[in-house]
């Protein structure tokens, strides 16, 4: 019997299809001394609901999941179908892999206690953002955030287990249902991005450890809320118009998070009158996006302090947010006044 060493094809009939989500996932467990697998596996559980929202995303328009559920979530906002499944899906694989014990999610009122105390994670999620832009064809994603349990395993879960600042997530990402759908993500060690391939049902390394620009030309904040800016807001908004920088809004965080982090710019939501405390929720969408900000060497503040920083009182708890190229939230954050005692939300 012969038995000759694998050696690759040189001749370049099979070119390479690249590295899949589950094989890089399973390479860098062991950049995490002692890690178990759960995160590994829990990072696969998140991109198989993913592959699942996706797939009814682009169903969107043809199956009858279009348009509002009828119903008004915790925050006071219409709920899209899409919200309510894609809340279903995440919800779904998240209890079935058993890694976790706690969910927060933008849908639910509650912490959602999975009455598996043996889950040493707890995961705070946005099942699908941007929903107002469903309905439209336009991008959409998910946001998730994912923190250790503080209390032991095994014991019921605590509030100290769910409200953790953003400097304690042990990984964070997101999936963008664009033009095509991508999932971004960090476990503290850089920021890698990979594309969903339809054909072979797979997530493909695509963006290998993004670095953001430390600078950019690219300014995104919603222009109709003018009037309700303080005054040093509105003036570095008019800075960025003398300097004639692009503005791009397209109203899903995701996606215009996406575009800065890989463009260079600043996306950002203030206080307003209507949202006195900013917009975005700090616990399921700023952590997670302040998170792989810092790791891609970007940054994210509320203005006056660095999102991570920010010790969570309440799991609705909205924030201001300024993200994006670290030299421009800097000069941003120089014109915000600081003194102003912020409101609770
Ligand atoms: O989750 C909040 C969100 O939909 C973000 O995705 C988006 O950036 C923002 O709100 C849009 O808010 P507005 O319609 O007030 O500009």
């Amino acid at each position: 019997m012969k038995i000759l060493p694998y050696q690759p094809d040189q001749s370049g009939l099979a070119y390479s299809v690249g590295t899949t989500l589950d094989r890089f996932i399973k390479l860098k467990q062991s950049d995490f001394p002692f890690a178990s697998g759960e995160l590994s596996q829990l990072l696969r559980d998140i991109a198989l609901a993913a592959k699942i929202v996706n797939r009814e995303t682009t169903r969107a328009g043809l199956s009858n999941i279009g348009g509002a559920f009828g119903q008004v979530n915790v925050q006071g906002e219409e709920q899209q179908k899409l919200d309510v499944i894609a809340n279903i899906r995440f919800m779904r694989a998240l209890s079935k892999g058993g890694e976790v014990c706690a969910i927060v999610s933008e849908e639910e009122d509650a912490v959602i206690d999975l009455q598996n105390t043996s889950g040493k994670y707890v995961v705070a999620i946005d099942p699908l953002d941007g929903s107002s832009n469903i309905d439209v064809n336009i991008s959409i994603g998910t946001i998730f955030s994912i923190y250790r349990r503080k209390t032991p395993t095994g014991s019921p879960i605590q509030v100290e287990d769910i409200m953790q600042a953003g400097t304690e997530q042990v990984a964070a990402g997101y999936v963008l249902y664009g033009s095509s759908t991508m999932l971004v993500y960090t476990t503290g060690c850089g920021v890698n991005g990979f594309t969903y391939e339809q054909s072979l049902g797979e997530f493909f390394l695509s963006h290998p450890n993004i670095q953001a620009p430390k600078n950019g030309e690219i300014y995104s904040v919603n222009e109709g809320t003018q009037k309700e800016w303080e005054e040093g807001f509105k003036a570095y908004i008019d800075q960025c118009k003398e300097k004639r920088y692009s503005a791009r809004y397209i109203g899903s965080l995701v996606a215009d998070f996406h575009r800065n982090l890989l463009k260079g710019g600043i996306y950002l939501y203030p206080a307003t009158n209507k949202n006195p405390s900013g917009k975005l929720r700090l616990l399921y969408e700023a952590n997670a996006l302040a998170l792989i900000a810092e790791q891609a060497g970007a940054s994210a503040t509320d203005g006056c302090q660095r999102i991570l920083e920010i010790q969570p009182t309440t799991l609705h708890q909205r924030t201001p947010l300024l993200i994006g190229s670290s030299d421009m939230v800097k000069e941003a954050e120089a014109f915000m006044n600081c003194s102003v005692e912020k409101p609770l939300s």
